[in-house]
């Protein structure tokens, strides 16, 4: 294997889950993609709750997955994460930063001293109050990015640099595209959900919602009064079985869950295109385990009235020595969106 790779690794609630990219001349290859399940309860809402557990699935994970970097980029995603859109007043690069805590506390629910603060220029501006910078706002609360990265280096692993899941997906899937100028995609996971809209790779909205597909297995379990774990086969229809009132339950728990998740997308595109009618969106790009949901893309392109696509992440990559057959690949493949978005963000 090359000697520089880079790896993006992603906590999730259903498992952690690393990619490993080496960059050459003749483009960047997928090394490795390897996952490891988590038990419910080890993260919630994409935080680290049982540290020891998901210590050692992140150890498991380095010794069963051939990874040959301990370096990591991380992901985070959770409701302790804040991305606004902002307009401050023009300045230099260096003025910006240095600044930035004192010009932003309005705009943040948390104390500026308590969080990690970036700003994403998008736009310049000239406003009648002379010249802006319009920009993505992200604050993280910091007490909650050392936990999960207390976790990371518990495991023997150094973190390199953290970043939002929102922009890993906005760098493995939101690939420049001449025929869509502006596009939202949608990264599904279990509990969290991440939405981004883009044009042509610049973000110009970010939303994280806590929601996703164990909504719809919770729901399941629920009405059919079973196990969490057999209301997930049941959801992704690997139960054949049921009696009709069942399937009629699981189908009602379905559709209801879906139709919810659904408004949730639609209101948030909604809330985003009446701030910026000049950048309609598009289409959708769908990733994340939970997008594979039966009826999900459908749905969700009624609702919206928009196109629905699958991202495809590994499509640009060349394909190493992962040990994934042809088939394995296509599975993984909407799970990689997060992990190679965070590779790729470490070298960029
Ligand atoms: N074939 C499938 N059909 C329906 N749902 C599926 C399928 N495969 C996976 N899922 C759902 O995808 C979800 C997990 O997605 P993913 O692995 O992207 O989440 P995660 O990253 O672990 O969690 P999060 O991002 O919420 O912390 C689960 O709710 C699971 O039920
Ligand atoms: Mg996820």
């Amino acid at each position: 294997m090359p000697g520089r790779t880079a790896v993006g690794l992603d906590i999730g609630t259903s498992g952690v889950r690393a990619a490993e990219l080496s960059y050459g001349r003749g483009g960047i290859t997928l090394e490795k993609f390897g996952q490891v399940a988590l038990p419910e309860g080890a993260v919630r809402d994409g935080e680290v709750i049982d540290r020891p557990i998901v210590v050692d699935a992140l150890k498991a994970l380095w010794k069963g997955s051939g990874f040959t970097n301990k370096h990591v980029g991380l992901g985070i995603a959770n409701q302790r994460v804040v991305v606004r859109q902002v307009d401050l007043p023009w300045m230099r690069p260096e003025e910006l930063k240095a600044s930035l805590p004192l010009q932003v506390q309005d705009y943040l629910p948390m104390a500026v001293g308590e969080s990690v603060i970036d700003f994403h220029v998008t736009e310049e501006l000239n406003a009648p109050e002379g010249r802006q910078l319009r920009g993505l706002l992200v604050a993280a609360a910091r007490e909650m990015i050392a936990n999960n990265v207390e976790a990371v280096q518990a495991a023997g692993l150094f973190v390199d640099s953290v970043d939002l899941t929102s922009f890993a997906v906005l760098r493995s899937v939101g690939k420049v595209n001449s025929e869509v100028a502006t596009e939202a995609l949608l990264d599904v996971g279990a509990r969290v959900s991440n939405l981004v809209i883009h044009s042509a790779g610049q973000p110009r909205f970010v939303r994280v919602l806590l929601s996703g597909g164990q909504d719809v297995t919770d729901a399941v379990a629920e009405r059919l009064g079973v196990p969490s774990a057999f209301a997930e086969a049941v959801k992704r229809g690997g139960v054949d079985d049921l009696d009709p009132r069942e399937a009629d339950l699981l189908r009602s728990a379905v559709d209801l869950m879906t139709e919810v998740f659904v408004d949730e997308i639609r209101s948030s595109i909604d809330y985003y295109s009446a701030s910026n009618p000049q950048f309609p969106v598009e289409r959708i790009v769908v990733s994340g385990g939970g997008s594979l949901l039966e009826g999900l893309v459908e749905r969700l392109g009624q609702a919206t009235r928009r196109a629905v696509v699958a991202g495809d992440p590994i499509s640009g990559l060349h394909i190493g020595r992962t040990g994934l057959d042809e088939q394995q690949l296509l599975t993984v493949n909407p799970l990689a969106a997060v992990p190679v978005g965070l590779a790729l963000g470490v070298i960029s």
